[in-house]
């Protein structure tokens, strides 16, 4: 299984969203591969935001090797499940997607609250990386569980 997680930046959202799915297949020696990505070009070899490396940090992860990027079409191709934080990635994937690669892309918290598409907030302006580490977390818990079987 090969998934990438996709927000705007690739600072703050997608880097933690990595680092919690990473950290819980070594747990559960899951051989997947993770990778993340944004929409935009805006932070291209940035590290992660300082204020997602402290909360992963806090729960004992280490985020600070993770560079930005910008999502491409052939990661559409290259990865099995695209994961975007909110509507606003979710449609610039889909804008990039042929009809077969549709069914690739999901909102990630629908593997928590199903068929509800909620988002990620967006904690660049406005804080708030305790509550987006927490969802992340869960919806990682989600997402093995769903998959695994
Ligand atoms: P992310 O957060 O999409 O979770 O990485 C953002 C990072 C940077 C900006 C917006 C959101 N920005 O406007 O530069």
């Amino acid at each position: 299984m090969k998934i990438l997680m996709v927000c705007l930046g690739n600072i703050c959202r997608s880097p933690l969203a990595e680092g919690i799915l990473k950290a819980k297949l070594k747990e559960e020696n899951l051989n997947w591969e993770v990778d993340s990505a944004g929409t935009s070009s805006w932070h291209i070899n940035s590290m992660p935001d300082n204020r997602s490396i402290a909360i992963a940090r806090q729960h004992g992860i280490d985020i600070t090797d993770q560079r930005a990027r910008q999502f491409q079409a052939s990661d559409l191709e290259d990865f099995d499940l695209i994961l975007a934080m909110d509507a606003d990635n979710y449609n610039a994937i889909l804008a990039q997607a042929s009809e077969e690669q549709v069914s690739k892309v999901k909102m990630i918290l629908n593997y928590s609250y199903p068929n509800e598409n909620r988002r990620i907030p967006d904690p660049y302006y406005n804080d708030g990386f305790g509550q987006v580490y927490q969802l992340l977390d869960t919806a990682c818990d989600r997402i093995i569980e769903f998959h695994q079987k």
